[in-house]
């Protein structure tokens, strides 16, 4: 039907005849002559009727943005002055010769032809129409490629692609579950996987020893930004490795990804333990574009009659913490000051304390600060000369249970960083390694009352604790695992581990985690499987949908993906999930309540 794509004819083309095909992007009528702008996939051609072609003149005057045409004509350079340099296409237009419009378009409810300042419920709902934009199939074009490369990197790292059911059986990872009935057996679910996990180790055990995998995920939990309940992981496992192994090549396929995709050289990712990053940033996700830095003051305040530091610093459970606004005191309002209590309290704090330094020759006198009258004057000295403060700083504090702290002021230190316009316009990704093997958990099952003291898994029941089985059931709140997250510019965005392979610390970990009899059930074929010849092995996974996000410069997950669900976990456009009728549910002897 056609000899070229719209966006691809140019001066090479001059003198030639082209059959093109597209949608009418826009229609100008300049008395006398039409310009129609017919758009495809590839860009935007100018196409010119004259009179002196009546019949497709006539046609041509009756189209309407987003009819669909069959266009032919001879490409000319357009008229001098007219020539449209931010265009691939402007320096030439067609004149047509013949016009067939091969279908008509009602009124669109979203404008193709412009920004669109459509609320996002309107391109949901009219999701194919939002996705002819030429911005969002940039990003449909970009995805194809970043996962084309992906296949192609890893296949010549000798890794083969194998796709795992998604009707099977739970695998934790933290979130809910999807349930799907089954038809031939009565009060029987499936669950869709959370991911590949319990798979991907399984093909280990079957001497695949390298596998990959763009596996579609589902988990239901509360939605972000930067989630959604289906996504998709760059899913990756290999036998005979350790840490390092599994890191270097998640490490070689970012950077060529980066490079290929957006032509973006990152730098080598540093590592920095868990508990580095908490001391240093509050969270195991830190930016490290933002130079501001927590700094433990606890010993100098253990002393001081302000019990709001001295209490916590005393306690082996809390945490007192410095943080420095480098040139704040001019920049921040004492209304922003004020501002800033009701921010660290959305994570818990209690008060946000802080001493404005306007003139550090003058020892106290040179202070400003509500808690001036609680330190004295030696404990200030230390506390001011240990974060290297100056004049025109502000020094924060946060002091109270050691999470509150971590979540309060890391969470500040991102607010700050970016208010002071500290933030560094660069890549920063990196690796955290040595999380604790498990996180303490408020869990609550029906009908029993919350049980604070449980353990949950930091990542998943499967991940290789860095000490033995006995060791792990004496200690295991402060067991390490040997499991590593990628994270680039503050966001996690990618998980993984060395797993265990043998089936004594798999059922120890089961047992520290409360899991002993449901283990044996829910997961016996891995015990099985362990027993039988389970190589050493490794791997991670690494969000796609985040790492798109990245790539095409977004912040909102929905924009890289083609058809994406709402917070409420639904899709405006099929109106998915929706009611289904009784004899369905009869057939999956279902009866709702
Ligand atoms: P994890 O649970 O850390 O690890 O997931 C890996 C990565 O998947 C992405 N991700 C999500 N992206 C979008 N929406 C979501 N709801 C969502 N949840 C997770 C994140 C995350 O870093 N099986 C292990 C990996 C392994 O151990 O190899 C796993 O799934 O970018
Ligand atoms: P208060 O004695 O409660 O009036 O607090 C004195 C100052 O300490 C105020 O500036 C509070 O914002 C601050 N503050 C109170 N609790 C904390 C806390 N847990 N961490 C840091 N600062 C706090």
């Amino acid at each position: 039907m056609r000899t070229h794509y719209c966006g691809d004819v140019t001066a090479a083309n001059i003198g030639e005849t082209v059959e093109l095909t597209g949608w009418v992007h826009r229609r100008r009528d300049h008395g006398g002559v039409i310009f129609l702008d017919v758009r495809d996939r590839a860009g935007i051609v100018q196409v010119v009727y004259d009179p002196d072609t009546p019949a497709s003149f006539a046609v041509a005057d009756r189209v309407r943005n987003e009819y669909v045409l069959a266009i032919k004509g001879r490409v000319r350079p357009r008229p001098a002055g007219t020539v449209n340099p931010s265009m691939k296409t402007g320096a030439i237009e067609v004149l047509g010769s013949s016009l067939t419009v091969l279908n008509e378009s009602a009124t669109p409810p979203i404008q193709v032809d412009e920004y669109s300042d459509a609320g996002e419920e309107v391109r949901l709902r009219y999701r194919f129409l939002d996705l002819r934009r030429p911005e969002m199939l940039q990003r449909l074009q970009l995805r194809a490629q970043a996962a084309s490369h992906t296949r192609r990197f890893l296949e010549s790292e000798g890794y083969w692609e194998v796709e795992t059911p998604t009707l099977t059986k739970t695998t934790p990872e933290g979130a809910r579950d999807y349930l799907v009935p089954s038809r031939t057996q009565p009060s029987q679910f499936y669950a869709l996987p959370q991911s590949p996990q319990l798979f991907k180790q399984l093909l280990m055990m079957s001497s695949v020893d390298k596998y990959f995998q763009l596996a579609r995920c589902y988990r239901d939990e509360d939605l972000r930004a930067d989630r959604q309940p289906e996504f998709t992981q760059i899913d990756i496992e290999a036998s005979f490795v350790a840490e390092r192994e599994v890191m270097d090549l998640a490490e070689r396929l970012l950077k060529s990804l980066f490079k290929e995709t957006i032509n973006v050289e990152l730098p080598d990712f540093p590592v920095l333990t868990h508990a580095d990053a908490l001391v240093r940033f509050g969270t195991d996700a830190p930016d490290l574009r933002n130079p501001l830095e927590l700094v433990d003051i606890a010993d100098l305040v253990q002393e001081v009659a302000f019990k709001v530091f001295s209490a916590p610093a005393n306690d082996a459970n809390g945490r007192v913490v410095a943080l420095k606004g480098p040139g704040a005191a001019s920049k921040l309002s004492r209304r922003e000051l004020d501002d800033y209590v009701s921010f660290v309290g959305r994570y818990g704090a209690k008060g946000l304390a802080y001493i404005k330094v306007n003139d550090r020759a003058a020892g106290t006198n040179g202070l400003q600060s509500p808690i001036l009258k609680f330190l004295e004057p030696a404990v200030l000295a230390a506390v001011l000369d240990r974060v290297g403060a100056s004049s025109g700083d502000i020094v924060f504090f946060g002091a109270d249970d050691a999470k509150v702290v971590n979540d309060a002021m890391g969470a500040f230190r991102n607010e700050l960083g970016r208010v002071l316009n500290v933030v560094e316009d660069r890549w920063a990704p990196l690796w955290v390694t040595e999380f604790p093997m498990f996180e303490q958990h408020a869990r609550a099952g029906p009908g029993t009352a919350t049980d604070v003291s449980a353990l949950a898994p930091a990542h998943h029941p499967f991940t290789q604790p860095a000490c033995s089985a006995a060791e792990l059931l004496a200690n295991p709140r402060t067991a390490k695992a040997r499991a590593y997250d990628f994270v680039l510019n503050g966001t996690e965005v990618g998980g993984g581990s060395i797993r265990i392979n043998d089936p004594v610390m798999q059922e120890a970990v089961f047992e520290a985690l409360g899991l002993r009899q449901e283990g044996q059930v829910k997961f016996g074929f891995l015990l099985d499987a362990l027993r039988m010849g389970c190589p050493p092995h490794g791997g991670i996974a690494i969000g796609f949908d985040r790492l798109m996000m990245f790539l095409a410069g977004t912040d909102n997950i929905r924009d890289v993906i083609a058809f994406p669900k709402t917070q409420t976990a639904a899709c405006l456009m099929t109106s998915a999930p929706s009611v289904v009728d009784e004899h369905q549910l009869r057939e999956l002897h279902i009866r709702l309540r």
